[in-house]
């Protein structure tokens, strides 16, 4: 039987009296669109902060490709293979989007800063292909004409895109996606949908968190949903958008409804 890609088991996260999640077990299998979904301060965005290694969990576990990322470093947990975006675009905004896809490729450098001055021939030879890797990668998300110019010139929507191609520069198998399609046109949340089944559909696992329905449904094989830090469904996204726990989570309870 096939072994989830990344395991949380009774995940707590405190943050003072905050109790951002409480015992939530996610399982995430290879190669799956998994969406994180939930209302605003549900927990979605702690709990990449947590698998990322910006917080230590209160208590619980997380298990990427069965080993336990607890107790890691951020970049042990990068260079391990997972990647992520953030809520709020984080580029490098005085480097050009090529410079940004190839400062993340630079975590699995081999040749040290002293090679790099001197120029040696392995050092050389990675920076070769570090750049032509960089450039597929942009290709690849659809945004290599902007290679050259400098990522806080580019419109909104392609640094956007440019937080994914920079994700993918780690060779990561699980992405994380925050939140990818915030203030995106539909046009564009559409195109954004096609590149999501393209990254999975070239071997990588995704989780997404994603406020837009449409786009969920559309492209996710299952979802999950956190309230107030608890898992309340995880299912199908034709099941879950049918579950009446989360159209309250979503909408409220009513004020007759007692
Ligand atoms: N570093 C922190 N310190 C204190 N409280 C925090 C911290 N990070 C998150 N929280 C709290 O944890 C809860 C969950 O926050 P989180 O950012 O995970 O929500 P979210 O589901 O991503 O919401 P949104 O949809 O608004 O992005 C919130 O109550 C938030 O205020
Ligand atoms: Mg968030």
């Amino acid at each position: 039987m096939t072994q989830p890609i990344l395991e949380l088991n009774n995940l707590t996260m405190k943050f003072g009296g905050v109790v951002a999640l409480d015992t939530v077990n996610i399982k995430v299998m290879p190669q799956e669109i998994l969406a994180l979904i939930g209302p605003n301060g549900a927990g979605k965005t702690t709990v990449f902060n947590v698998i990322t290694g910006v917080y230590q969990a209160t208590s619980g576990d997380v298990l990427f490709e069965g080993k336990t990322l607890s107790g890691k470093t951020r970049h042990e947990i990068t260079k391990g293979g997972v990647a992520r975006t953030f809520q709020n675009i984080r580029l490098w905004g005085d480097m050009t989007a090529l410079e940004n896809v190839i400062t993340a490729t630079d975590v699995h450098k081999k040749s040290g800063l002293v090679g790099a001055l001197f120029g040696l021939p392995r050092a050389r030879r990675e920076e070769r292909e570090n750049r032509a890797r960089a450039h597929e990668i942009l290709e690849f998300i659809g945004i290599d004409e902007y290679s050259d110019r400098l990522a806080k010139n580019l419109p909104y929507g392609v640094q956007r895109r440019l937080e994914i191609a920079r994700a993918m520069g780690t060779t990561p198998r699980l992405i994380l996606l925050d939140e990818p399609a915030a203030g995106f046109n539909p046009a564009e949340k559409v195109e954004l949908a096609n590149t999501i089944k393209k990254i999975r559909d070239a071997g990588y696992t995704v989780l997404l968190i994603e406020h837009d329905m449409s786009l969920i449904m559309g492209i996710s094989d299952r979802v999950v949903v956190l309230d107030f830090g608890q898992k309340i469904a995880d299912d199908l996204p034709s099941v879950v958008q049918n579950d009446s726990r989360v159209i309250e989570a979503y909408l409220g309870v009513p004020d007759d409804a007692s």
